[in-house]
């Protein structure tokens, strides 16, 4: 199984991939009669079978495309000095030098369409004027601070503070307040009331579960959605996935979630039998009972697959969960600040959440995340417990601020549902060709399922296929993507803030890479009148 926003592996398959070779394994078997002259305390004992030694990072083939001179030196650096671990795999792995909006820029000039929003974080585009004018604004930075002459202004500017390590300060005051404010103006916010600041979105996962389980040590399981994604590290990594990985907490019991049922948009508005779900939640709670403390889900499968369900899902996990006094965790990290067409997704969901947990679009950009929820869970955890270096700085407090503005003074919220449709046409068309098989999505965020073809799997056709838009059109702009997820999916989830007049010149553009690699070819014209038309 693939997880993430790219080719990362569970533990299951890192473990199955062991760098020992069989023939070395052979070679030190049965050899308990070794002699040792220097120490002979240890004769007969066989020595300790060392892993043959992985090639160093240095010797990773850098990915490099014909005509990109400085791109190529730049990943040449980056395969020298750095594990490929540090990121997913993404057949193109393009190299940003600026970026604007909906685009980047690579440093030999060609213009990319942003269909990744970073990983779903720059919901509002990338460096908005007005939100860096208003984050600049809420540190203090001034043009003198940041542009005055350094002889005429002295060495140091009086600014807000970078870092705030057991001290509060004003813009963190305000961001909680305004955040929590924001939050329960929604319908389902209610019990939401005061947050628990983190860096990323995993280590706010952990610290949601912490407070649930910290509530009572008696109540030690935790149910997840299988095939969720929460992140890879501590609690975090033990919630995503399924029971298939062998290294898994044993306190995390899995349950469904809707895949077949909602694989396709064809399929949306249809009824869902919730009956096995009922019954995989009862038969858990007969088997474990009161241990069960609390339930962690996602509004909709993101790194999974982009499954999205319909809200009565959601609705049965919130009826279980008061049925039986767990915990409700909803996982917003990808979801949160419009990504669904919605400020939050709870309220599509029409529940109400005992924890939402922010990050990704919450700071635009700006490392922050953010468990809100219920305060007398959290006041479970004592002085300490949920501390670090970075919870609460002043930077990702001022971007929180930031972006709470522009969603509260812009129309942004509209303008996503109003380009949901043409997505979905425009995704819809790229059918046609052969490649793609599903397509499914809610607001701007949208998963395309590629299909077996051009002698490929359909793995390997959507490694092409995120090549083929990568390299676009000769002279001309290409579109940015994430390698594939879950193995064949595609996700496009470009900034918000995408215009109708971009969405469409890059749906076109997206149909004619997807054509020509499939050997079909459609002119320029016919690609933008026909995705105009469909989603009229
Ligand atoms: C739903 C969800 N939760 C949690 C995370 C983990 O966030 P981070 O990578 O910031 O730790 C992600 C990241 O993709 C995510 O999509």
């Amino acid at each position: 199984m693939i997880l993430g926003d790219g080719g990362e592996a569970t533990a299951a398959s890192r473990k199955s991939q062991s760098n020992e070779p069989a023939v070395r394994r052979k070679s030190l078997a049965g050899r308990g009669n070794v002699r040792y002259s220097r120490f002979p305390h240890l004769d007969g004992i066989p020595p300790r079978i060392l892993p043959a030694r992985t090639p160093p990072p240095a010797m990773q083939t850098p990915i490099q495309f014909a005509g990109e001179t400085h791109s190529n030196q730049i990943r040449t650096t980056i395969a020298m000095q750095e594990p490929v671990a540090l990121r997913t795999f993404t057949p193109s792995q393009g190299v940003l030098a600026r970026s604007a909006g909906v685009f980047h820029f690579t440093p030999e000039g060609r213009r990319l369409y942003d269909y990744t929003s970073g990983v779903l974080v720059a919901n509002l585009g990338h460096n908005p004027r007005r939100w860096l004018q208003r984050f600049a604004h809420y540190m203090a930075w001034t043009p003198e601070l940041i542009g005055g002459e350094l002889a005429a202004e002295g060495e140091y500017g009086e600014a807000v503070t970078m870092t705030a390590y057991n001290a509060i300060t004003p813009v963190e005051a305000e961001s909680v307040k305004r955040l929590v404010k924001n939050v329960q103006s929604w319908p389902g916010g209610r019990r939401l009331d005061t947050v628990m600041w983190a860096a990323s979105g995993s280590e706010a996962i952990q610290k949601a579960l912490w407070a649930c389980l910290h509530r009572d040590p008696a109540r030690d399981l935790i149910l997840a959605t299988r095939y969720g994604f929460h992140g890879k590290k501590g609690l975090a990594g033990a919630v995503t996935g399924s029971e298939a990985d062998p290294e898994r907490d044993p306190r995390v019991k899995f349950i469904s979630f809707p895949r077949q049922e909602v694989d396709d948009v064809s399929k949306y508005g249809q009824s869902l039998d919730l009956g096995p779900y009922e019954a995989e939640l009862e038969a858990l709670w007969k088997e474990h009972g009161s241990r069960i403390n609390c339930l962690i889900t996602e509004p909709y499968l993101g790194g999974g697959g982009s499954y999205h369900v319909p809200a009565a899902y959601h609705q049965m996990l919130r009826r279980f969960c008061d049925a039986h006094d767990i915990l409700l965790i909803l996982d917003e990290v990808q979801a949160n600040f419009g990504r669904t067409g919605r400020m939050f997704a709870f309220e599509a969901c029409g529940i109400e959440p005992d924890f939402v947990v922010l990050g990704k679009g919450l700071g635009n950009g700006v490392p922050v995340s953010a468990v809100v929820g219920r305060g007398d869970v959290m006041a479970s955890l004592k002085y300490g417990e949920a501390s670090d270096t970075w919870s609460a700085n002043p930077l990702g407090c001022a971007a929180v601020l930031a972006t709470l503005d522009e969603f509260e003074t812009t129309d942004v919220l509209a303008r996503t549902r109003e380009l949901t449709p043409v997505f979905f046409a425009g995704l819809n068309r790229l059918k046609e060709t052969g490649l793609i098989a599903k397509v499914r999505g809610e607001g701007m965020v949208f998963g395309i399922e590629c299909a077996a073809g051009l002698g490929l799997d359909s793995r390997h056709v959507a490694v092409e296929i995120v090549k083929a838009a990568y390299l676009g059109e000769p002279g001309g702009d290409g579109i940015h993507l994430l390698g594939p997820l879950a193995g064949n999916v595609i996700r496009i989830s470009p900034p918000n803030v995408i215009t109708r007049a971009q969405a469409i010149a890059s749906l076109g553009l997206l149909h004619r890479v997807i054509s020509r690699l499939a050997g079909r070819g459609t002119s320029p014209a016919n690609g933008v009148a026909a995705v105009l038309a469909s989603a009229r």
